[in-house]
């Protein structure tokens, strides 16, 4: 699948490959995508054209097969002060993929070092080629990652194994991030097989209804923020609101759905009228 651009950006290429799934392609292919400051800021705008079109319920984020990003731009950064850099909050604006609503897709290849592997950890799920190498090499720059790097990896993967990681510098395959669970899948080595995957996810998901997908994306993310109580709490009153979805009283299946209507006293009808549902993101 060749990416085409939508619009004209200099360091990402942007194409809808299905027509609920915007694809972003990091193309910086002769500094292995490294992220440079202007590589971010088209990514951003990228991100928050995506977030806000009503035809796009779900993004992918890729490289090339040799590099997802081989992390934050070095030679931009080496003559760098702390002056500068506290007084311009550097690579703050990275956290703006953060706040976007609609589901990440990060189908990684090849190398995904530094803040690369920052970026695929700040997306919502992680496909990954069996050639994707992972690692926060910083250490080896007498720095440390920079962009939530210890933190996130000490979620996922637990502080024994984020520490050796952060601390020697080592590099990790796809098969231990999938082991470790920092990837939700391992796709076939054929060359674009990660992002037909990620797409073909995205693309499910994006079939779903648009405030449920939403919704349970903040969920998830909540469970790293929130204690279980609070985090249970917050679930149940989202969950309860989305009883006055017109989505929630389209979807339900069938075998259910007398039991449903005597619990919930819902419609729930593409479940009752054994079809499929049509959910309209209401
Ligand atoms: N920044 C800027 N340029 C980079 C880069 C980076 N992070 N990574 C690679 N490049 C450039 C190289 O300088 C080289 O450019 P030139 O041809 O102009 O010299 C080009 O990409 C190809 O790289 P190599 O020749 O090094 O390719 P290789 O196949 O021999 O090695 C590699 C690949 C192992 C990924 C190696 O490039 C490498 O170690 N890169 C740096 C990885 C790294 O340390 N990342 C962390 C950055 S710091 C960070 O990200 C901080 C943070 O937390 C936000």
């Amino acid at each position: 699948m060749r990416p085409r651009s939508t619009r004209s950006y200099t360091y990402i290429l942007t194409s809808r490959p299905e027509p609920s799934v915007a694809l972003i392609t990091l193309n910086r292919p002769k500094a292995l995508n490294a992220l440079s400051s202007a590589l971010m800021t088209e990514l951003n705008q990228a991100l928050g054209e995506a977030d806000t079109s009503k035809e796009v319920g779900a993004i992918v984020i890729t490289g090339s097969q040799t590099a997802f990003a081989a992390g934050a731009d070095i030679k931009e950064m080496k003559d760098l002060e702390f002056s500068t850099a506290y007084s311009t909050d550097f690579i703050a604006d990275w956290a703006r993929l953060t706040q976007i609503k609609k589901p990440i897709i990060a189908a990684v290849s090849g190398y995904a070092l530094g803040g690369g592997c920052e970026l695929a950890m700040m997306c919502d799920i992680i496909i990954a080629s069996p050639t994707a190498v992972f690692g926060q090499p910083e250490i080896k720059l007498g720095t440390i990652p920079g962009s939530g790097g210890t933190q996130r990896l000490a979620r996922v993967i637990g502080k024994s194994k984020a520490m050796e990681i952060v601390l020697t510098g080592r590099t990790f395959s796809a098969a231990e991030a999938e082991k470790w669970g920092l990837v939700s899948k391992i796709t076939s080595e054929e060359e674009g097989a990660v992002v037909t995957e990620s797409v073909k996810m995205a693309k499910q998901i994006s079939e779903y209804g648009a405030l449920a997908v939403k919704a349970g994306k903040e969920l998830v993310n909540a469970a790293y923020e929130l204690s279980l109580q609070e985090g249970i709490r917050l679930e149940r009153r989202v969950f309860h609101s989305l009883f006055s979805t017109g989505d929630q009283k389209e979807g339900a299946s069938i075998q259910l759905q007398e039991f449903l209507r005597f619990i919930f006293f819902l419609g729930m009808r593409a479940f009752a009228e054994k079809r499929k549902s049509q959910f309209k993101g209401e």
